[in-house]
């Protein structure tokens, strides 16, 4: 496995394991701002995400028959949407004391660049895929 995909997946997993604790909490304590946006956000960009962009890079290249069309936007992918995740949390933290909607809207964009980054290089990894031959 390339090293993209061993971090993507180490990543998912923490996302996971503070998500599952938030909801865990959220359970006894009911659904605490901001802790549901967090724990929505890791579960769903963070652990879920990740694992499928971690798995996608790996499998996607073999199953088209190419190599992965830019490692090096595989790893922006990676520094970027940590960078915008974690800046997104911030800023949910922030807007619960009052003061954090430009934070959270600036790490939102963030975030959304680097899920740009993995749409890009999987639509130039996947173009063009060789065509298996048709059975006889
Ligand atoms: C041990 C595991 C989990 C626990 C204890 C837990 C607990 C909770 C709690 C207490 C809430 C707040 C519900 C409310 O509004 O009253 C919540 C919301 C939510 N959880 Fe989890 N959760 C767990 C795992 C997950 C996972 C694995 C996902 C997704 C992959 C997930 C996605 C969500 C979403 C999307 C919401 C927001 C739902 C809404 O807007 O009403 N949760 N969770
Ligand atoms: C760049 C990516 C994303 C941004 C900036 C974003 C932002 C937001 C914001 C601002 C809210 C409203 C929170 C509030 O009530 O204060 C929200 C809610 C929600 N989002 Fe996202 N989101 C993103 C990606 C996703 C993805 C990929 C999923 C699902 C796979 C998702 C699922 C949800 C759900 C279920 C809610 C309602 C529960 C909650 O309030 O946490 N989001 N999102």
């Amino acid at each position: 496995m390339s090293k993209v995909t061993v971090w993507f997946i180490r990543c998912a997993m923490i996302y996971f394991v503070i998500a599952i604790l938030l909801g865990i909490h959220m359970s006894a304590a009911g659904p605490v701002y901001p802790y549901l946006q967090i724990h929505t956000h890791f579960n769903l960009l963070g652990w879920m995400s990740m694992m499928i962009f971690g798995v996608a890079y790996h499998i996607l290249p073999r199953f088209s028959g190419r190599q992965l069309w830019s490692e090096k936007l595989a790893y922006a992918s990676l520094y970027i949407t940590n960078i915008g995740l974690l800046g997104m949390a911030l800023g949910w933290i922030l807007t619960a004391k009052g003061s954090g909607s430009a934070v959270h809207t600036l790490f939102s964009v963030v975030e959304g660049l680097g899920i740009f980054c993995f749409i890009v290089n999987m639509f130039k990894t996947v173009k063009a895929a060789p065509t298996p031959p048709a059975k006889k």
